[in-house]
């Protein structure tokens, strides 16, 4: 069974979704780098293990993502999952983790990396807007795209209730990503999201 960490920074709805949706894997920790994240006693009611490891005390961000890395890789993941995992990651952390670590972005990249994706589409009058599973990459959500779920934009949307129906599909595309990727119907080649179609058990398609 894979082993899977995942990386949050607060709330962890994503997290929840994902250990609540009875995957065929193990998850092997929850590390947060702020110790208030509420995320970490929902991980901690679902018997896993959790830790912190605070940015604040190192003095560069390459620092910091050495000693994340050598946290992380105690746990020996086949997967790490960022939810909500609210840091720029060096090169160095995201090419040690190449084609083994992924992210949700709350928009249709490539629209809208960054922050603010739910009032900017507001704000640019988009008429769809929605969330996106991709591989990470150096550059800040430019990822090869797994997956995305789009949502309609309702003319009086606000970046609340836009972002409630975005997270309603982050919940059940995240999720089923992870599972794509733990059954090996997915990866990525030479920089290219791989789909076998051949794994995929049509009984179930
Ligand atoms: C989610 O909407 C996720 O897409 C977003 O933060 C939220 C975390 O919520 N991620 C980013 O913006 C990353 N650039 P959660 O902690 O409840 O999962």
């Amino acid at each position: 069974m894979k082993r899977i960490v995942i990386l949050i920074s607060g709330r962890g709805s994503n997290m929840q979704a994902i250990l609540e949706a009875k995957l065929p894997v193990e998850f092997a920790a929850v590390i947060s780098n702020k110790a208030e994240a509420d995320g970490l006693a929902i991980a901690q009611q679902h018997g896993i293990p959790t830790a912190v490891l605070s940015h604040k005390g190192f003095d560069s961000r390459e620092s910091f993502d050495t000693a994340l890395a050598a946290l992380i890789d105690t746990y020996q993941p086949d997967l790490v999952v960022l939810a909500g995992f609210m840091r720029i990651l060096s090169a160095g952390f995201v090419r040690h983790y190449e084609g083994r670590m992924i992210n949700i972005h709350p928009s249709l990249l490539p629209a809208f990396t960054g922050l603010n994706t739910h009032a900017r589409a507001l704000a640019e009058g988009c008429k769809l807007h929605g969330c996106t599973v991709h591989f990470v990459t150096p550059e800040l959500d430019h990822g090869p795209i797994i997956a995305q779920a789009a949502v309609p934009v309702f003319d009086d949307d606000t970046p609340e209730s836009l972002a409630g129906r975005v997270l309603v599909q982050e919940h059940l595309l995240y999720p089923a990503v992870v599972h794509w990727i733990a059954e090996g119907r997915v990866s990525l080649e030479n920089g290219l999201v791989r789909v076998r179609q051949d794994r995929i058990d049509p009984a179930t398609a």
